[in-house]
């Protein structure tokens, strides 16, 4: 079983620095751009880090299934399914604002059992294992301790290319924005949660996300001993659930109490 777990922890690693270095390598140069809808926008990299990881997992899991927010799904295995966001914070990069990531969440029988978020800015690599805990650069990491919502450093989302989502967010933050010690808006989803992971932040919420978005994070702030819910309270499901709430446990009640979409 180990065997499996060192094989899978491998690809995560080779595909992140791979990725890693196709991003960093047109960071601060100008980037092709190109709209997918309103207010969406992808890179020539976004598109490239996507197949380059696909390759690389597919040298040593032929038989995967891909989720991917560029190439959507392919493969034909229902067992393993890679869920792949080549870039995370795609309007960070092409701005050049250093706060964008890789993140690859891997599902085995339809659970998220592995995950893994690479920030080529500060050469972080953060990774889970389900029941085996959460590491950032090989250190156990934890969810923080603070209680009180007037303690918290918290960080939400807007995602501009669904108004509605942004648009009821607003209601949200106005609500938390003198309840909190402060609030982030960092523009990487997948980050964000890393984050909470390793209790830099005490919390992060977002209406209208995409599995490809929370499936590493989500492992991530668990197995550092986080909660992660959809706007009900109920536990977030990677592959129906649109709104995060996540935090420790102490923190998450409150969170959710201020917290309300119409979507779960
Ligand atoms: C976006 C980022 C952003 C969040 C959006 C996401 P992308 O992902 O995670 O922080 O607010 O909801 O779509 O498009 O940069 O991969
Ligand atoms: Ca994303
Ligand atoms: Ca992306």
């Amino acid at each position: 079983m180990s065997n499996i777990h060192n094989k899978v922890r491998k690809v995560l690693k080779a595909a992140c620095l791979e990725a890693g270095k196709i991003i960093s390598a047109n960071y601060g140069k100008d980037k092709n751009i190109r709209s997918k809808g309103a207010n969406d926008w992808v890179t020539t990299q976004d598109i490239k880090v996507e197949k380059v990881i696909i390759n690389i997992v597919k040298k040593v899991f032929p038989n995967s299934n891909f989720i991917g927010e560029e190439t959507g799904t392919s493969g034909n295995n229902q067992a393993m399914t890679w869920v792949i966001d080549p870039i995370d914070g795609t309007n960070n990069y092409i701005h050049d604002y250093p706060f964008f990531c890789t993140s690859i969440g891997v599902m085995i029988k339809g659970k998220i059992t592995y995950g893994a978020i690479f920030d080529s800015n500060r050469n972080e690599f953060f990774y889970a294992q389900k029941d085996a805990g959460a590491f950032l650069n090989g250190k156990k990491i934890n969810v923080s301790k603070i209680k009180n919502l007037s303690d918290s450093l918290l960080c939400t989302g807007f995602i501009t290319s669904k108004k509605s989502f942004a648009r009821k967010n607003l209601a949200n933050f106005r609500r938390l924005i003198f309840k909190a010690r402060s609030i982030r808006r960092d523009g990487s989803a997948a980050l964000d949660l890393a984050y909470v992971a390793c209790g830099r932040l005490d919390g992060f919420w977002e209406l209208g996300l995409n599995s490809w978005d929370t499936s590493a994070g989500v492992l991530l702030v668990r197995e550092a001993g986080g909660r992660v819910v959809n706007s009900s309270g109920k536990n977030f499901n990677i592959l129906k659930n649109k709104s995060i709430i996540s935090a420790n446990k102490g923190l998450l009640k409150k969170l959710i109490a201020e917290i309300s979409s119409d979507e779960v």
